[in-house]
């Protein structure tokens, strides 16, 4: 094969090796060649022993601009000098239209110093009739020669920017035991006729070559928002919490809403918000749903976080139509010491089939499960939620939540502010603010801000709270079985980390494949 451009270089190589007797240089034998170029050829031969070949690395002297200049026109003193000469005399002031500005600056010092001009008056006047312009030639040596053995003048141009030194590679080619006038013919593939024949003792097998580069694979790719979904689930799993199974983009009314006690007359339920399933558009009654409590059944076995002989959830204790029949009355009528919302709970609003709006509809179901064998446990998910949202650069009508949730006895909310800081720790945002707010299953509820370093300000993060007894009573939980969540959208991380300032740029049919491909992971604690 040739290489680039036309020419073949191996057989070029082979070719001086033949017609030279002592080593080849490659600077000297080949010096319009590449080095890259140059060293391909020469591992192709040497993988053949056809040569062996040594590496020298040696510096160049390679001229400025300015000192090209001065080798082709002469130095500044010596322009200077030469203007001076030629006039006789020459007012000072005229000196920089003879010879320009530069030139007049720099060289009127050095002719003085060297003794080829002096001042008289206010004209220059020349002392000497030629002068010999040393710089000019010993710069002209390096052009010729690439090399200035006087180190002394060599630091001098240096300073003076008028050469710059260059380390260069080249090498030293000499035949090889198996060195040939041309690669000889080579066999790639090993065929049933060559062991037939027995041609295959004696054929001129091509090496195998080891050291090429694999070519570039288009494998798959993470998108950057699973990428950084996997940093979240690092964190989670490390402080000992249990994934939720949130296989369920469709859910009920009773589970988004009507179980956190959220009222049905919540705006939040508004068409202008949520999105409802037309077909169907009621789901059954409350019930448990298996797929999901065998996949967290698995979740929390795997966790070993438990007595592995201890049978950690038993389905058969739960009464689902108790709890609906507690959430209503705690809606309607006020119950476990909550006066309720006093209006008249509709059954059919409970069945009517929503996009999720939170992942908090996964975590009511899983902490209802709970019931069924009450105790200290913390559950997390990272799933896509639904809002009818005006789109625009920020915003799209879904997005990922992450989620915790933490249950134990007499939880407080001093232990929530604790535990977020330290969580947010390890997304390298520290020193949080809380702020009041609220949501119908938290009391108290709050906003959760923190000082972002890029954006110089203080930006919301997140939305927590502790699980209003309303919410938890209903499902059958001790009343001292204290629960805390919160909740941030994944976007939000993934846009700073990637720095894309719209969100279409991330989801959505405009997304740049190549983006997404060659984004590299992230760190969340590293900036
Ligand atoms: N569901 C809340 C939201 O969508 C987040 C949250 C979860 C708040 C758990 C408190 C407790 O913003």
């Amino acid at each position: 094969p040739l290489e680039k451009g036309n020419r073949d270089l191996t057989q070029e190589v082979l070719d001086k090796l033949d017609s030279k007797q002592s080593p080849l240089q490659t600077s000297d034998d080949f010096p319009d060649v590449s080095q890259s170029e140059i060293k391909a050829a020469l591992d192709r031969l040497a993988s053949r022993s056809m040569l062996v070949y040594e590496t020298k690395d040696s510096e160049q002297v390679q001229l400025t601009g300015e000192g090209e200049q001065i080798a082709n026109e002469g130095s500044h003193e010596y322009k200077v000098w030469a203007a001076v000469h030629k006039e006789g005399k020459l007012a000072l002031k005229e000196l920089p239209s003879k010879v320009g500005a530069d030139s007049a600056k720099v060289g009127q010092g050095n002719a003085f110093k060297l003794k080829w001009i002096k001042k008289y008056g206010d004209q220059l006047v020349p002392l000497v009739d030629s002068p010999e312009d040393t710089t000019r030639k010993a710069l002209q040596g390096v052009q010729a020669t690439k090399t200035l053995s006087d180190s002394k003048q060599l630091a001098d141009f240096k300073k003076r920017k008028l050469v710059v030194v260059t380390k260069i590679i080249h090498y030293t080619v000499q035949k090889g035991p198996k060195y040939a006038k041309e690669i000889p013919v080579e066999v790639t593939d090993i065929t049933p006729e060559m062991l037939e024949s027995g041609s295959w003792q004696t054929a001129n097998f091509k090496p195998y070559n080891f050291a090429a580069k694999g070519a570039v694979q288009n494998a798959g790719a993470l998108h950057p928002l699973n990428k950084v979904r996997e940093e979240f689930r690092k964190i989670f799993f490390h402080q000992g919490f249990v994934e939720m199974p949130t296989a369920r983009y469709v859910d009920s009314g009773f589970w988004n809403f009507d179980a956190l006690f959220v009222p049905q007359q919540h705006p939040a339920r508004d068409l202008q918000d949520t999105f409802y399933v037309s077909d169907p558009a009621f789901a059954d009654e409350p019930r448990a749903d298996p797929a999901a409590d065998a996949a967290l059944d698995a979740m929390e076995s795997d966790a070993q976080l438990y007595d592995p002989k201890t049978k950690i959830h038993d389905a058969s204790k739960l009464d689902y139509a108790q709890y609906y029949k507690n959430v209503r009355e705690t809606h309607q009528d006020g119950k476990y010491g909550s006066i309720g919302y006093r209006y008249p709970f509709a059954d059919a609003e409970t069945k009517r089939l929503v996009l999720r709006t939170h992942t908090t509809a996964v975590s009511t179901y899983c902490l209802h499960r709970l019931a069924a064998n009450p105790r200290p446990c913390r559950y997390f998910s990272i799933d896509r939620v639904f809002r009818n949202e005006t789109v625009d650069a920020t915003h799209l009508a879904e997005f990922h939540q992450v989620e915790g949730v933490i249950a134990d006895y007499d939880l407080t909310l001093g232990g929530l502010m604790a535990f977020l800081e330290a969580f947010f720790a390890k997304l390298g945002i520290f020193n949080l603010r809380f702020k009041p707010a609220y949501n119908p299953y938290t009391e108290p509820s709050m906003e959760v801000f923190g000082f972002h370093k890029g954006l110089g300000k203080w930006v919301e993060i997140g939305n927590s709270g502790m699980f209003r007894p309303e919410m938890l009573e209903p499902m059958g939980l001790p009343k001292d079985l204290r629960v805390y969540g919160f909740g941030l959208s994944l976007e939000r991380p993934t846009m700073i980390k990637y720095a894309v300032s719209n969100i279409r740029d991330l989801l959505g049919h405009k997304v740049d494949l190549n983006f997404i491909e060659s984004n590299a992971a992230v760190r969340l604690d590293k900036d």
